[in-house]
């Protein structure tokens, strides 16, 4: 995946170069500054005093000396006051020169901490939206891939009415594993051998005379197939598609040049998230993947109740999984 949200100690991730949130004289300080130069050792300290400091917005790089990773790119975040003093500008710019340092280096990985988010007071929820939008941007034009460190929780805020409305849903749909088949299928009034055989979607389908035939094509394409022709449908190209799914290009040209290729579960819900598919169009994508939507799995319904909202933002979808210590998508 090209960006990826983990949780993590920035100070363990091996990767070809970590980014400190630092200040201006680049000479240590606590949060991850602190940990990063603890890790490092007195090395990189030696080194960043020959830096001359460093000014707001900008960075600068140095060794990673007792890291795994093999470089430090040294960035200073703004002071958040009321994000009416250029605060955002040089957020993003922090993102920006971090990452033009990282290709200069030929960086392939990178890790970011969420930059100004601590000491320097920029809310969180807003501070990692910057920088989502900033390495976003900068993935659509460069191979590369980076990590958004997540280091305690409190990093990603979701309102309590959105947290609210989730875990009713939860509670409303959720069912353990042992669900009785037949209060189901009395339930659907549908045979049980259909329930079993997971075949409720053609016994319920209601097809019209005329869109028949389309429709028994349908149940025959491949994933790869009905991916490739809702792209068309929806007039994105194939980048536009899993850019926004925040799949690699790699794994893209394996599904569109293997018609029976078979992806995990969360890369086909990213593909139906972002081509914005309906709660049935999600289903028969998933199951040409050999998947359902599970209502034993949380993960799966809360992707359920957003695509139910027809809210397909990758970015409130994780903070509303992260807040319920599920997986995230696209990580
Ligand atoms: N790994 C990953 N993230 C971390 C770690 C870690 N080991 N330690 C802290 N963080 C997170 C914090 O939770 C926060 O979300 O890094 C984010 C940035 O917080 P700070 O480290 O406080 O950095 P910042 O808000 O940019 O303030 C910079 O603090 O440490 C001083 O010298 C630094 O003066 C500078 C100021």
């Amino acid at each position: 995946m090209p960006l990826e949200i983990v949780r993590n100690d920035i100070t363990k991730m091996t990767v070809d170069a970590i980014v400190n949130a630092a200040n201006e004289s680049l000479l240590g300080g606590g949060g991850v500054d602190g940990a990063i130069h603890h890790a490092a050792g007195a090395g990189l300290l030696a080194e960043c005093k020959t830096l001359g400091g460093c000014k707001t917005g900008k960075a600068k790089i140095t060794g990673g000396y007792n890291l795994p990773a093999k470089y430090v790119i040294h960035t200073v975040g703004p002071v958040y006051e009321d994000g009416k003093h250029g605060e955002k500008d040089l957020l993003e710019s922090c993102y920006r020169e971090s990452l033009a340092l990282a290709k200069k280096r030929n960086c392939e990985t990178v890790a970011f901490p969420l930059i100004s988010s601590g000491v320097y007071g920029y809310p969180k929820d807003q501070a990692l939206k910057v920088a989502i939008d900033v390495i976003s941007t900068f993935l659509l034009e460069n191979d590369m891939t980076v990590y958004i460190v997540i280091f305690d929780k409190a990093a990603y805020k979701i309102s309590e009415k959105l947290f609210s409305d989730i875990a009713e849903y939860i509670d409303d749909n959720y069912v353990d594993e042992h669900t009785d088949y037949r209060r189901e299928s009395t339930r659907m009034n549908v045979p049980m051998q259909a329930i079993m055989a997971d075949e409720i979607c053609e016994c319920k389908a209601l097809f019209t005379e005329d869109d028949l035939d389309s429709k028994l094509k349908q149940i025959d394409e491949s994933f790869s197939q009905m991916l490739l022709r809702k792209i068309d449908e929806k007039g994105m190209t194939d980048a536009e598609c899993y850019k926004k799914a925040n799949i690699d290009r790699k794994l893209f040209s394996k599904i569109r040049s293997d018609v029976h290729y078979k992806p995990s579960k969360p890369t086909a819900i990213a593909f139906a998230i972002s081509l914005e598919l309906s709660l049935d169009e999600t289903e028969d994508m998933l199951k040409k993947a050999g998947f359902a939507l599970s209502h034993s799995n949380k993960f799966d319904i809360i992707i359920e109740y957003f695509i139910s909202k027809g809210n397909y933002n990758i970015f409130e979808i994780n903070e509303a999984l992260f807040a319920f210590d599920q997986s995230l998508l696209g990580a």
